[in-house]
């Protein structure tokens, strides 16, 4: 039901993202590499991109030479993450999904079924992406991201901060006018990084470092995010 109201809300989003394609792509490409100095192809690692809206850190990775992979349940979503992998300069054309992360079942752009049920990459990124599941779904949502984390790979996920956890479903704007609404938790610092070294422990069947940052969004008044990274044990 939520998450039924939550892809109607971003299909409506989806308009939010056109025309500041650019500006955004540069944007991600600083934060992914100040959140990941580490952030190389190397030896051809490959990338999940969770909720992965426009495409625009799928793009960013692909163009870093990463095998790509963007799931997002939005079809208007997926639809402008498609029309951006097309690009012919990327070394990598990303695999957009369609589809629910939770329950894993997607459509390939060919219209086949795919499944990513057991796969594993090397860097796993859910950004702005957890906090959209209601609170039976959220702990599970975490879960799933940590589980599709290679031996070795890393985690980055990241959430807008709050002084005092808050959840419902809040109305938000796109770029047309048209309002929307969608369910959002705001998570406090301490339980947004307790609930993902938890879920940690849970998939990992170890207690991993959570490494949290707490930035101010440069593009909404005073809006802090957190991000925070994981690295699965070899
Ligand atoms: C707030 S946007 C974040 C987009 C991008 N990760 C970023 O940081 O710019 C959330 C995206 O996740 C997608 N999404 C939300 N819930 C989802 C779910 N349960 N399964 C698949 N995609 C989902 C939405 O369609 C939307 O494109």
């Amino acid at each position: 039901m939520i998450l039924d109201i939550n892809r109607a809300a971003y299909d409506v989003l989806a308009g939010t993202y056109k025309g500041t394609t650019g500006v955004r792509q540069e944007n991600a490409k600083k934060w992914l590499t100040q959140r990941l100095p580490q952030l190389t192809a190397g030896a051809h690692p490959t990338a999940l991109d969770i909720g992965c809206a426009d495409g625009t850190h799928s793009r960013v990775l692909s163009a870093l030479g990463y095998a790509v992979t963007g799931v997002d349940f939005s079809t208007r979503m997926i639809a402008a993450a498609r029309e951006l992998g097309q690009d012919p300069t990327l070394p990598n054309k990303p695999v957009l999904l369609h589809g629910e992360f939770l329950a894993g079942r997607y459509v390939d752009e060919a219209g086949a079924g795919a499944s990513l049920d057991g796969s594993l990459f090397d860097l796993v990124l859910a950004t702005a992406f957890v906090h959209l599941f209601p609170p039976e779904a959220d702990e599970d949502a975490v879960r799933k991201v940590l589980a599709h984390v290679a031996p070795g790979g890393t985690a980055l996920i990241s959430t807008t901060a709050a002084l005092s956890p808050r959840q419902g479903l809040e109305m938000k704007a796109g770029a047309d006018g048209r309002v929307t609404r969608r369910w959002r938790n705001h998570y406090t610092l301490e339980y947004f990084v307790w609930l993902v070294q938890e879920a940690a422990r849970d998939i990992y069947g170890t207690k991993v470092p959570v490494q949290p940052w707490v930035v101010v969004d440069p593009d909404s008044d005073g809006k802090l995010w957190i991000d925070v990274v994981v690295h699965r044990p070899a």
